[in-house]
């Protein structure tokens, strides 16, 4: 069922939040862009509508052209420290507090559902913030990095053919086995599914809610467009996030 804008939210939904004590709630770029962070797909302003994600996302684009690739993350990681949550993310901090159980999975690598004080928070593709070693995959310190910044991009200190990469999972690579388990697991056994600024076409994240609906869980989809998940929605909450999710949050 589609809920536009002008509309309240349904009695059945409110039910189905009210009585739920396990909720999970997949998030993609769409709760960002209202921050002012562009998404990936949108057909204007989508990052991969201007950038090839396999030159700027993905291994083999890092070992052809480095400095390209960490100069892109770096313009990324100063638009993302001048931005800051908005009242999505709020809402879903605020929502947090109110379950049992509340897991919220996020594909987005800005970090913002933790400056919004969510905690704790499944990191499907890494954190933009954090750097490692393209070699070992070990964290490195900002101090090192501060040191070396002559260097673009700076050396690992963790291997001699090593160099500095965001900590974000790039095309081809694998997620954290671990966190894909526990965001599996959290979609299998909630009480009520919430999607929320996905296009739900990039996979494994967008297997998540198909495992809710699967286990016959209602499921909520809050994106102005229709996604690919919205058809699988019990309600498609039509409109941006920031307008839907604090509506969630106060009908508590
Ligand atoms: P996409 O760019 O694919 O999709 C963003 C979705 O957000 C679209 O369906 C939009 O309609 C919707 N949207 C736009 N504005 C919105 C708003 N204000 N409120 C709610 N929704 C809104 O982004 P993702 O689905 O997150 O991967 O993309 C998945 C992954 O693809 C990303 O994590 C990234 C990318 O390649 C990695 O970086 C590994």
């Amino acid at each position: 069922m589609r809920i536009d804008r002008d509309q309240d939210l349904p009695e059945a939904l409110i039910a189905a939040l009210t009585s739920a004590d396990r909720v999970a709630v997949l998030t993609g770029a769409g709760v960002s862009a209202e921050s002012g962070v562009p998404t990936f797909r949108d057909a204007q302003t989508g990052l991969w509508a201007r950038h090839d994600p396999m030159t700027l996302a993905s291994p083999e684009g890092f070992s052809r052209q480095p400095d390209l690739v960490w100069d892109w993350y770096q313009h990324r990681r100063r638009l993302i420290a001048e931005t800051a949550p908005n009242a999505g993310h709020h809402a879903l901090a605020r929502l947090q507090k109110r379950f049992e159980q509340f897991t919220l999975i996020t594909q987005n690598v800005d970090g913002f559902h933790q400056l919004a004080g969510s905690e704790p928070v499944l990191e499907l593709h890494g954190n933009i913030q954090r750097t490692i070693c393209s070699q070992t995959r070990q964290l490195i310190a900002p101090d090192w990095l501060d040191q070396h910044s002559d260097q673009q991009p700076p050396p690992s200190p963790h291997h001699p053919e090593g160099l500095a990469r965001p900590d974000v999972v790039w095309f081809g690579e694998m997620l954290d086995p671990e966190t894909l388990d526990q965001a599996f697991a959290a979609a299998e056994h909630c009480d009520l599914m919430i999607v929320a600024g996905t296009s739900g076409l990039v996979h494994p994240a967008a297997g998540i809610p198909l495992l809710a609906v699967r286990a016959g869980k209602p499921m909520i989809d809050i994106n102005p467009d229709r996604s690919e998940l919205s058809g699988l929605a019990d309600w498609h909450l039509a409109g941006p996030s920031a307008h839907w999710l604090p509506k969630l949050a106060s009908s508590l």
